[in-house]
């Protein structure tokens, strides 16, 4: 019986033309470039110029994508589109991005899993194109974190930007080979008992207001690297790559300490992992396709490679994939 296996035709990436440089935001608040290179290993990050919103950006990310992957929006029947801060409370920011392309056949909807949502629309996407549900999926983080920051709180509004990435999937048959291209394992977890210790203070139902972001960055910086190595574990165990074996790890982008603490747990040499964040922040769900996007147009992710994806943010929700690209 012939099974399908998703394979990755195409990645690319947007980021808003404005940046806001740490002297910048030292002129904001009381913060210092030292303080945010030191702790966060951020430089800059961009913010969405006024009007702009979270499809524009998921939108031109997904152009790219689509010229990469040398296909026609037409060629698309899903996508998932992972966003914490989607244009409108609905319709779905990811019906936006079809309408925009063009796109009037299969399904487009939206994922909320914050930091982790790219992982997790991966991990969807995945499953239907696996099922033979769907044929091509284009699958994009798109956030406008900036809308929803407190710009006076330093503890927070120095972390995060905007910014979006898209991948372009396709169901191809495959007949059990190991060794084919293509996702061969996702693993997605989460735990709401932490969901007080990063989120927004503000909702339609709640507040019937949009809210600011709000972290106990030392608490979610505890258990970072545990649940990274925890479920990255899971996909070693799930295919027999490990860290020697593996060529690319591209992590979240959140916070350099927390990358590096989690390539050394697990063993992975330095010069395999992706970093992106010192240029763009901390993009929640667009921060790994932005990362996967830059390895792959500067040529380091060349087809064949295994790449290792992984995620950690609010809820607390945690995942990884791993890729052969
Ligand atoms: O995608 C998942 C989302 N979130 C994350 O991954 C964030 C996880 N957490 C972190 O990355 C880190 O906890 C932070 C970068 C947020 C903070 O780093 P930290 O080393 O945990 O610092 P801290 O919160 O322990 O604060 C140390 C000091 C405090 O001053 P006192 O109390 O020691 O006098 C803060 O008030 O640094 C102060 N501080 C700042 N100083 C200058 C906090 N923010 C700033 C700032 N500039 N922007």
């Amino acid at each position: 019986m012939s099974t399908f296996r998703s394979v990755v035709r195409g990645v690319g990436a947007y980021l808003p033309a404005r940046t806001l440089t740490n002297a910048d935001l030292a002129l904001m608040v009381d913060t210092s470039d030292d303080w945010i290179v030191q702790r966060t290993g951020i430089r800059e990050r961009r913010i969405a110029a006024e009007g702009e919103v979270t499809s524009d950006l998921a939108l031109n990310a997904a152009r790219v994508a689509l010229a990469d992957a040398g296909l026609e929006p037409a060629d698309i029947d899903l996508i998932v589109l992972a966003t914490s801060t989607p244009d409108n409370t609905f319709p779905a920011t990811a019906v936006a991005v079809q309408a925009a392309l063009g796109i009037t056949r299969g399904a487009a909807f939206d994922l909320q899993a914050v930091c982790s949502g790219f992982v997790y629309a991966l991990a969807t996407a995945d499953t239907f194109l696996k099922s033979g549900s769907f044929r091509r999926a284009l699958v994009i983080g798109a956030e406008t974190f900036s809308r929803i920051l407190d710009w006076s709180d330093r503890t927070t509004c120095v972390l995060f930007g905007d910014g979006a990435g898209a991948m372009v999937l396709e169901a191809v048959e495959h007949d059990g080979d190991a060794a084919a291209r293509g996702v061969m394992t996702t693993h997605l977890r989460s735990d709401g008992r932490h969901k007080h210790k990063l989120y927004v203070d503000g909702g339609v139902s709640s507040t019937r207001s949009v809210g600011f972001l709000r972290m106990e960055g030392r608490e979610v910086f505890r258990h970072a690297v545990g649940m990274i190595t925890d479920v990255i574990e899971d996909a070693f165990a799930a295919t027999g790559v490990d860290a020697q074996t593996l060529d690319w790890f591209v992590p979240h982008q959140a916070n350099r300490r927390i990358i590096d603490a989690s390539a050394h747990k697990l063993g992975i040499a330095p010069e395999k992992v992706v970093i992106t964040v010192d240029r763009h922040g901390n993009t929640s769900a667009a921060s790994i396709p932005l990362a996967l996007a830059a390895a792959h147009v500067d040529g380091r992710i060349k087809r064949g490679d295994v790449v290792l994806l992984e995620a950690m943010g609010g809820g607390f929700t945690w995942g990884s994939a791993l890729i052969r690209w």
